[in-house]
This record gives C-alpha cells, structure tokens and sequence, in this order.
C-alpha cells in the first residue's frame, strides 16, 4: 500500500497535469490530496483518502469536515493523528482516539499516525494505546519518526525493523513506514519485514518521483 500524502501543496492546474502524469499507476497507490481537490481525483477513478477530519457530525465548527461528508464525497481512507496535527494544531491521544471512531463509525478507513524520537518504546506504546482505546475495529498504522518527516534524514533499516515489530506486537495493525521516503532509499526501505507499505510525503508530489519510487517498489 502506498499512500501519498500531498499536505498543503498543489493547485488545481498542478493537481490536474499530476492525475494525467498517473493515470497508469492509479491501482497502486491511495492519494491524499488537500480536501479542495479530493472531488478532482476520486472523479478519475483514483483512490483517496483525506489527510484529517473533525469528529464530530456537523455543527459549529468552522473551517472542519466531518466524516459522513468525507464518507459521502468518496473519500475512502482517512488520516488521523499526523505528526503536523499533533505539533502546529494541537491535537492530542484524546482527539485522535475520537477521530478514529467516528471514522470508523462512518466506514472510513482509518491510518492513524505515531512517531518518536528514539530508540525506547513508552512514549510509543502510550500513543498506541491511548489513540486506540476502546477501538475494536483494525486501523493501519504509520509510524513516522518525528525527526524523519521533512528532513530528508531516514533512521538505520534495522530501527524501523524493531519500531514494526514492537507494533504489531502490540495491535494486529498493518504497518506503514512513512519519513523522508525517496526514489533512492525506497529500494533499501523495502527490505524490511512484515511492512505493509508507505506513506509518503514531500516525494509524492511530483509524479514523475512517484512513477521511479513505484517501479523500485515493485521490483
Ligand atoms: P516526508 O516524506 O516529506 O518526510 O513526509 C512524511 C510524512 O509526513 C508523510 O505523512
């Protein structure tokens, strides 16, 4: 599974030329493009996914979408939690546990992201359990370590090894490995076990880095 997460970048013209530059690759990957444009990929036969949503149905909450209209727009995954989330709009384990229900309660997918900064699994396992209290249907998971997202900077192969193994065997999740993840390191990324897929960021929004890190992928 690749998911691939354009953040606050591209406009309309930008998003159109991207669609025709995939048109071939569509089954192989999940884009999650600003709300504003989701319409433009779904109506291309793409599968998408929002890159956050509110949890409440509707109501006086300016600026939020909430997931019955992501549902409706044909949105078929969600992801919560993300990093810039947590950092720049203040979202906490709380939240995101509610977020992640009221997805799932309107048949989203749900890819919750984690992340650390080091080598001990607590903060991990607090985020794990605290997002996922009470949550009995399956979630994918991302794990993002915080000081790869941006920075062009991936942990050793064997640290995200240990990070997806310490995962699954807390949750029966699929695993995602999302930071930094290039057309040069996904064919290193790739070597490590039991990953379900990727998530990725600043890489996904020119195509023709999406089209090489594809056909690394699935050599
Ligand atoms: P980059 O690939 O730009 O490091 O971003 C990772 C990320 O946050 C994907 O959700």
């Amino acid at each position: 599974m690749i998911f691939l997460n354009h953040k606050m970048n591209l406009t309309l013209d930008e998003v159109n030329n991207y669609i025709e530059a995939l048109k071939n690759y569509k089954e192989k990957i999940i884009v999650l493009p600003t709300a504003l444009y989701a319409k433009e990929f779904i109506n291309s036969g793409y599968k998408v996914g929002l890159q956050n949503i509110y949890y409440e149905e509707k109501g006086m909450y300016t600026g939020e979408i909430s997931p019955y209209q992501a549902f409706q727009l044909g949105a078929s995954y969600v992801l919560i939690g993300h990093y810039e989330r947590r950092s720049i709009f203040g979202e906490n384990n709380e939240m995101v546990n509610k977020k992640i229900k009221s997805a799932l309660k309107n048949k989203l997918k749900v890819v919750l992201c984690v992340g650390d900064n080091d080598d001990n699994n607590d903060f991990l396992t607090r985020q794990i359990k605290e997002c996922l209290k009470d949550v009995q249907e399956s979630v994918i998971i991302a794990y993002e370590p915080i000081y790869a997202i941006g920075t062009g900077i991936i942990p050793k192969i064997e640290d995200i090894q240990n990070k997806v193994n310490y995962i699954k065997s807390l949750t029966n999740s699929k695993v995602l490995y999302g930071g930094s993840i290039n057309a040069h390191n996904i064919d290193e990324l790739k070597t490590i076990k039991n990953l379900d897929g990727f998530l990725i960021g600043k890489a996904s929004i020119d195509a023709q880095e999406v089209i090489k890190i594809l056909e690394v992928a699935s050599k």
